[in-house]
């Protein structure tokens, strides 16, 4: 079992690992001895794969358990799902000191914890993350929120979990699809901060494997810790998102607005990869960022399967990006990645945004 930890400003662990599921019990015993109940939240989908063990487990320690079962998909990530999680605790008589166990991807991560930051003024969440997306990205940082019909996550809450579990051998059923999604964000990592993530997935790609990732345990399990460190470094550093966190919006800010114009029908990995094909193009074409570079970086999104263009048009894309809610003031932060392993924060107006894009 690999142990990092978030150094944010109340710290806790980020456990990684094959098998974990059966020991979550012990685990959050150790993470939460005060608390008596649990409500595990979790999706259609991940509930018939992973429930049973996590609330055997969890009985095991003594907790008295119960669960909030949701349609699986983001169209759920609403205001409703998170009252129905609301009204099961106080049915169940949770008080300050028991807990939620969000059991999925990062839909089921947002709303439990959502739920978690809004009950009784605030309750501890721990994450258990099912999906590739959710271990290197979602579960850690402590974001959490939920969808409106005017824009994704406009609603949320700061609320570091107590603890996260991550059990890579629940990847192994997770879609091809699901899973392509989640290796954007690993790529994004690679980009912005970690050039020994690049060279591990590029060495892969050359040698025919990147394919393969997703049933070579140990390879898999190595880049996931990788990926948890990096971010927990950004978190350590700033935790509510005033500087350097944005870095993590990499191929973000491009991404939603292709997100956004496709109604959702186009997943966020698949948008993110969009984005950052996006921004290396106008890099290169700006002659911030090599040819050679931004060449390596292209084949490398394409190399996992990930798409790096997209109809949008510059104009598009800038006046999607005026309304992000990302924006501070009259500028939008454009990360740029001029040398593959580190990133830039450039603020930029609407109109600069589209120079750039045009150039
Ligand atoms: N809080 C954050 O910092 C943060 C960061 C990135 C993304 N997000 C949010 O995360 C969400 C996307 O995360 P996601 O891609 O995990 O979405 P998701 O939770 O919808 O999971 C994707 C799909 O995979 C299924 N699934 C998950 N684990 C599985 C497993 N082990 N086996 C089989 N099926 C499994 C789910 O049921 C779902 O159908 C978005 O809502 C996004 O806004 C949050
Ligand atoms: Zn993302």
């Amino acid at each position: 079992m690999n142990k990092i930890t978030v150094e944010a400003a109340q710290p806790y662990d980020v456990l990684i690992g094959d098998g974990l599921l059966e020991q979550c019990g012990r685990l959050i015993r150790q993470a939460c001895s005060a608390a008596r109940k649990v409500l595990i939240v979790s999706d259609t989908n991940v509930a018939p794969l992973y429930m049973d063990t996590v609330k055997s487990s969890l009985e095991g320690e003594g907790f008295i358990v119960s669960e909030y079962i949701f349609p699986a998909g983001e169209e759920e990530k609403n205001i409703s799902s998170v009252a129905g999680m609301w009204s099961e605790m106080a049915r169940e008589g949770f008080t300050r000191t028991d807990i939620v166990a969000a059991l999925g991807g990062g839909v089921t991560g947002d709303m439990g914890g959502f739920a978690a930051a809004t009950f009784l003024r605030g309750i501890r969440v721990v994450q258990i993350s099912t999906s590739l997306l959710s271990m290197v990205d979602a579960s850690v940082g402590g974001k959490t929120g939920i969808d409106l019909p005017q824009g994704k996550n406009l609603v949320g809450a700061f609320c570091q979990p107590a603890l996260v579990i991550e059990d890579t051998g629940c990847l192994r059923s997770l879609s091809t699809e699901h899973f392509t999604e989640g290796m954007a964000e690993v790529i994004k990592y690679a980009f912005i901060m970690d050039g020994t993530l690049f060279r591990i997935l590029s060495s892969r790609a050359e040698s025919g494997s990147a394919g393969s990732l997703q049933t070579d345990a140990e390879a898999l399990t190595d880049i996931v810790c990788r990926c948890v460190r990096d971010k927990a470094m950004i978190i350590a550093q700033d935790e509510h998102d005033n500087g350097i966190r944005q870095i993590l919006n990499y191929g973000h800010t491009i991404g939603h607005v292709i997100e956004r114009d496709s109604n959702y029908s186009l997943s966020h990995g698949v948008c993110v990869a969009k984005g950052m094909g996006i921004i290396i193009r106008a890099c290169r074409r700006s002659g911030s960022l090599e040819s050679k570079s931004a060449d390596m970086m292209t084949e490398l999104i394409r190399a996992y399967n990930l798409p790096t263009e997209d109809k949008i048009t510059p104009e598009q894309a800038a006046e999607g990006a005026r309304n992000d809610k990302k924006k501070r003031g009259d500028t939008i932060s454009v990360i740029l990645v001029n040398k593959i392993g580190s990133a830039e924060i450039c603020r930029m107006s609407t109109e600069e945004l589209l120079e750039f894009l045009k150039t």
